[in-house]
């Protein structure tokens, strides 16, 4: 699309980019809900050449290509007023918003500056990682090279890993586990180890009290590699126990975490999370099977779930809902969020329960768990068993038995 306005537009970009001025710049408001969403350009020198880096954000994914000057004029006088309706530019010297409205004149807007500075040009500007890719214990489990890049296959894995680090940390700080004290770290059902290698590694790093971490896992073989891998890499204060969570045995622990531990197993660690006090315990939970046959199906809702996916979801929703009410009952109050993008992988809900100074309202969150229970007709879940939490037979679940439909 070709107007005076949009000339203005784009000779202010290839002027600020020109003359090192561009900071930025976005197109959005695409026309194809389904197709790209946002563009989001900025300058970047490679070896010889500086260009502009474009960054299509699809759906799921972000697509990263480089233009140089001319190229990329060209290509936004295609998108602007075809596929996006906004562009913002931002320089130091000041912004301008160009806006496309049917049947209404384009408009631009100029406004301050929003910064005073370029940011750094180098092509390479990801934010710093918590978990650095030259790591030894990284390398020893095949995550990255020698050289400290990430191997073919397992990008996925070291963003989760690095995640996972990032969400750690502001909740050390909202349990209030102060970072002079010991620490010490379970992970339930710790698989690979690749989280707890994190964790321990990054605790061990940021805090100066003593850090201590334990693995817990079923399968001799991983309980072997991770102690091998501990002691390569010097982490003489992680230990690994083969065994069923069930029947470990935990007195006290900082932290209590289990991410993916199958089913169950994360109602397991939950419960000796509760029970040796924690002050802080995280599950992202995985395959919930046993509320699932459990569930009553409200005539309403019939319909939609004979679709597989919907009851699977339902499914998932009932259990971990379910959980965070109970823990909230055990004296937590509980943060439930997405740890990681569905990209990586659907199971992706974390809840994390920091310890109450307080008990609170008891006998409410007692009622809140019977009726939610009730509700959807779960007479048996491990949290509840293994906190001693009677579901059957409670009030709420009686007089939910014959629920009346107005
Ligand atoms: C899907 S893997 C997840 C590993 C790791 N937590 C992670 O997120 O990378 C689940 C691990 O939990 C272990 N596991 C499952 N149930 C367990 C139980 N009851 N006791 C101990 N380990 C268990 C499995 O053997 C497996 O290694």
């Amino acid at each position: 699309m070709s107007s005076k306005t949009v000339d203005d537009f784009l000779d202010r970009v290839r002027q600020s980019a020109q003359d090192g001025t561009l900071v930025r710049l976005n197109l959005g408001a695409s026309i194809q809900p389904d197709g790209i969403r946002n563009v989001f350009i900025r300058p970047v020198r490679l070896k010889d050449a500086p260009v502009l880096s474009f960054v299509y954000r699809h759906p799921t994914r972000d697509v990263t290509k480089n233009f140089p000057y001319d190229e990329a004029i060209d290509l936004l006088r295609d998108l602007l007023g075809q596929q996006f309706l906004n562009g913002f530019l931002s320089t130091t010297t000041g912004t301008a918003q160009l806006t496309f409205r049917k049947g209404r004149q384009t408009r631009m807007l100029l406004g301050k500056p929003e910064v005073d500075e370029v940011p750094d040009l180098a092509h390479d500007r990801a934010k710093p990682r918590p978990v650095p890719g030259h790591s030894a214990w990284l390398k020893e489990l095949g995550v990255t090279t020698a050289e400290g890049a990430v191997k073919a296959g397992m990008e996925a894995k070291f963003r989760q890993i690095n995640r996972f680090v990032e969400v750690l940390q502001p909740l050390l700080v909202a349990a209030q586990l102060d970072p002079a004290a010991p620490l010490h770290l379970v992970d339930m059902g710790c698989g690979k180890a690749y989280l707890t290698f994190a964790a321990y590694e990054h605790l061990s790093k940021t805090r100066t009290g003593a850090v201590t971490a334990t693995g817990v896992e079923v399968r001799p073989g991983l309980v072997e590699q991770g102690r091998s891998v501990a002691g390569r890499c010097g982490f003489a204060q992680l230990k690994f126990e083969a065994g069923d969570i069930a029947s470990s045995r935990l007195d006290s622990a900082s932290v209590v975490m289990a991410l993916h531990a199958c089913d169950t197993a994360t109602d397991e660690a939950l419960a000796k999370g509760v029970q040796s006090g924690a002050p802080l315990i995280l599950v992202s939970p995985c395959c919930h099977q046993e509320v699932r046959p459990q569930l009553s199906v409200p005539a309403p809702l019939a319909g939609s779930l004979r679709h597989g996916i919907f009851r699977e979801r339902h499914a998932e929703f009932a259990t971990d809902a379910l959980r965070a009410l109970l823990l909230e009952w055990a004296g937590y109050d509980t943060r439930v969020f997405e740890f990681i993008s569905t990209e990586h992988t659907g199971k992706n809900i974390m809840i994390a329960a920091i310890r109450r100074k307080t008990p609170g309202d008891t006998e409410a969150r007692a009622r809140a768990v019977s009726e939610f229970a009730a509700f959807h007709g779960i007479v048996r879940q491990r949290l509840a068993e293994r906190l001693g939490f009677a579901l059957v037979g409670s009030e709420a679940a009686v007089s939910r038995e014959t629920p009346t439909v107005s």
